[in-house]
């Protein structure tokens, strides 16, 4: 399969998944070849491997400000996530499973797969997390969970303030962080979190591998038992070429935050959402505006289905999603916008555009044109009483 496009691509879907950046690929490579050897074994070649390990944990732990005998590498994000909550099931302390409404599927199929009940805390039209009603569910929660931020919406969580009321009532909490890592700087220094789930091709590192930031002390009980890699915690031949991928994309996504990186990518962000606005009606943006990620966009276009608007862009070469790649081909509204109280209609008429430093401020302004004619031609064709259509376009 060859990758051949008729026009050039524009991807503006980074909260789907990034681009490997071209220095992760470098620091990749020679673990592919040469240093294939197993991390456990004494030899030279073995100890190597090992020693690229821990340079990757050193990494990831110095981007979160955590210690680095509290970083465990796993698959990804759906792994830490599973791993910390079934867990946390099998403590025999009684109570609820306390998370939001709005978290990502792999939170909320793993919660109701638990033996306990699952109570979702609502948030409000723009997003944000209702602190009464999470003070409240705590009463009854053994264990409880927030996101840091919402892959869809960009909506970024106060979850230190989550965190610390958990632990007031002396509940465990644990932290999806999966969207924040890399986009907005991200510390457990000083927080309440026990356990925090990141995952590499958020932020330019490669698939399938993830870390889980485990607390000392925290209590934890691995969900992969085996040969006995990384302490203990969770068991398999580690995949170190991907690890040291991900530790690459640490030190890059640092340096990238400490030079202000993410402020430019707001601004591509910002321009796309004024030329949006300014270029056609019924056009609103969603989210609380004062506490989301620099590059996410997520806007509801009334009187015109995501659906279709995805093809017609599509075929211009922008590559963006509707709510979140993973509502993508089902017909059913986002439980996100459901729970910030969105009519189904609206729901299904929203496009997330996410944009990372790999993009630029010239097909930025060519993609809001290309939202602009495609939301024109959808709401002509449905105007026209033509509908439901697969819309082709010449
Ligand atoms: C908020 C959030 N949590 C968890 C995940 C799952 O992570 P992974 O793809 O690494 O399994 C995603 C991926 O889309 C996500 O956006």
């Amino acid at each position: 399969m060859h990758f051949a496009t008729r026009v050039a691509a524009m991807y503006l879907d980074a909260n789907a998944t990034t681009p490997l950046a071209e220095e992760v690929w470098a620091a990749m490579l020679p673990w592919w070849r040469e240093g294939f050897h197993n991390p456990s074994s004494t030899h030279t070649g073995g100890k190597k491997a090992r020693a690229a390990i821990e340079e990757a944990r050193a990494q990831v732990a110095e981007l979160i400000g955590a210690r680095e005998d509290e970083i465990v590498f796993t698959s990804g994000g759906t792994e830490g996530i599973n791993a910390v909550l079934q867990s946390w099931d099998r403590m025999d302390q009684e109570g609820n499973f306390l998370t939001t409404a709005v978290e990502h599927s792999a939170v909320l199929r793993t919660g109701a797969a638990l033996s306990r009940t699952m109570a979702l805390c609502g948030v409000d039209a723009l997003g944000a997390l209702d602190f009464e009603q999470w003070r409240e569910g705590l009463a009854g929660a053994a264990f409880a969970s927030a996101m840091a931020v919402n892959n869809e919406t960009g909506v970024i969580f106060d979850w230190q303030r989550a965190a610390l009321l958990a632990h007031e009532q002396g509940k465990a909490f644990f932290c999806d962080a999966v969207q924040a890592m890399g986009k907005i700087p991200l510390s457990v220094a000083d927080t309440a979190v026990d356990a925090m789930a990141l995952s590499a091709h958020k932020f330019h590192g490669p698939k399938g591998v993830g870390a889980l930031y485990l607390r000392r002390g925290t209590s934890f009980s691995p969900l992969l038992r085996g040969g006995g890699q990384e302490r203990g915690m969770r068991s398999g031949t580690e995949p170190v070429a991907a690890i040291v991928g991900m530790g690459a994309a640490a030190a890059l996504a640092k340096r990238q935050l400490e030079q202000k990186v993410p402020d430019a990518i707001a601004a591509m962000r910002d321009a796309f959402e004024q030329l949006v606005l300014a270029g056609t009606s019924g056009v609103s943006v969603n989210g609380d505006l004062r506490s989301r990620l620099p590059n996410t966009s997520h806007l509801s276009l009334a009187d015109c289905e995501a659906a279709g608007l995805l093809i017609l862009l599509d075929e211009k070469g922008v590559a963006c999603s509707a709510g979140s790649a993973c509502m993508a081909g089902k017909q059913q509204p986002s439980h996100v916008q459901k729970a910030m109280g969105f009519s189904d209609a609206r729901a299904k008429s929203s496009l997330r555009v996410s944009f990372c430093y790999q993009n630029t401020m010239e097909e930025t302004l060519q993609a809001a044109r290309h939202v602009i004619a495609a939301v024109e031609k959808l709401r002509s064709v449905q105007g026209a009483g033509v509908g439901p259509v697969v819309i082709y376009s010449s």
